[in-house]
């Protein structure tokens, strides 16, 4: 069997460290596609993951890496819909951080007209994860606003685009004037420096006191609060990470008098199935928006396969706007 070459956490905890390791090459099982990797974004998620808190869910491969783009190198016994060699990005729940990687075929998306095959890697997981918070939990209905957290994370970059270019007033908060400049770029129709502003307030002026209809969130501790009383009647608040802690003391009465929903949801290990349903839902709605010019992905830097340690530590400081990515 052949081997290639991976990266793999060394001494997890706080201390970890990334290590070049060879390992075999995987063989594409029925609905799975061998990927040539050109690059791999970097996630937050891989930050935890070699912190030894966030493991590989359950059949995942031990090699960290959620998303990737190259070329097809192998098809399962049974995928029509993909060709050898083409040009594709795909989201994984491991494994991205190697010369080849495993998708499963309703993971995988073609390469957008127009985009640079290594950036497309910065597309999957924002993506995805953007859509289904958004769109199938927080069920974002026409004409409705959105409020979203972080919006110079790699998740941020991609929500602010996608639902401006769908027609949404997006609100965005990020922690400089910087990312707030970076953020309004994208479509933010408004940006709130939360180190210098009450992003509550900025929402409550910029709707008439109506307040913001979906937040997606990722910070939580004192946002959870402040979260219910920026939303609208009827709002709905989704979190996808609490950065800021997962306990806090919240009054529900709000949620109760204005009939907020609240929800919280992961992307890794929900099934193939799942994924695929969001992966079409993707390439109906939101491919023809890259392929047209008014979606991009944003790359923050670009780091070599052997630099992966600078890489996580670059995203561990956190200064930058958009994705960070591994080229292989
Ligand atoms: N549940 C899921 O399925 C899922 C999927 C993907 C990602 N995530 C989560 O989504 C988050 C973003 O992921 P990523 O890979 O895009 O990470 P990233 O680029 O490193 O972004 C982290 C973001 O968090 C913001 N942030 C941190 N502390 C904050 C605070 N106290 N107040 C306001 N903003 C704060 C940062 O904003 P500033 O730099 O402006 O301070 C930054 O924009 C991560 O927490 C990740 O775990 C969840």
């Amino acid at each position: 069997m052949q081997d290639m070459k991976v990266l793999r956490f060394e001494n997890p905890g706080r201390d970890y460290c990334l290590v070049v390791a060879d390992a075999p090459v995987p063989q594409p099982g029925p609905g799975q596609v061998l990927i040539q990797v050109t690059a791999a974004g970097l996630n937050r998620a891989d930050l935890l993951q070699g912190r030894g808190l966030y493991p590989p869910p359950p059949g995942a491969p031990d090699i960290p890496g959620m998303e990737v783009s190259g070329t097809i190198a192998a098809l399962g016994p049974d995928v029509t819909d993909l060709t050898m060699g083409q040009p594709v990005c795909a989201l994984m729940a491991g494994g991205g951080y190697a010369r080849m990687a495993l998708a499963d075929a309703g993971s995988v998306l073609a390469l957008p007209k127009g985009v640079d095959l290594a950036e497309a890697a910065g597309l999957p997981e924002a993506c995805f994860t953007a859509w289904t918070n958004i769109v199938d939990t927080g069920r974002l209905a026409d004409g409705e606003s959105l409020l979203v957290h972080g919006g110079t994370s790699g998740i941020g970059v991609m929500a602010i685009q996608m639902f401006a270019a769908l027609g949404h007033r997006v609100f965005a908060t990020a922690g400089s004037d910087g990312k707030c400049t970076a953020c309004r770029e994208l479509g933010a129709a408004r940006a709130i420096n939360y180190r210098t502003e009450d992003f509550v307030a900025a929402v409550m002026d910029a709707t008439g006191g109506k307040g913001v209809d979906v937040i997606l969130d990722m910070v939580g501790g004192d946002y959870v609060q402040r979260n219910i009383a920026a939303a609208a009647p009827w709002g709905r608040i989704v979190n996808i990470a609490y950065q800021n802690g997962a306990r806090t003391q919240v009054d529900f009465t709000p949620v109760l008098l204005k009939k907020l929903t609240l929800a919280a949801t992961t992307l890794r290990g929900r099934t193939p199935a799942q994924k695929q349903h969001i992966r079409d839902a993707l390439a109906a709605r939101v491919w023809p928006l890259i392929a047209a010019g008014r979606i991009r992905p944003v790359t923050a830097r670009r780091f070599a396969f052997d630099a992966a340690n600078e890489a996580h530590a670059a995203m561990a400081q956190g200064g930058h706007i958009g994705k960070i990515l591994l080229e292989l």
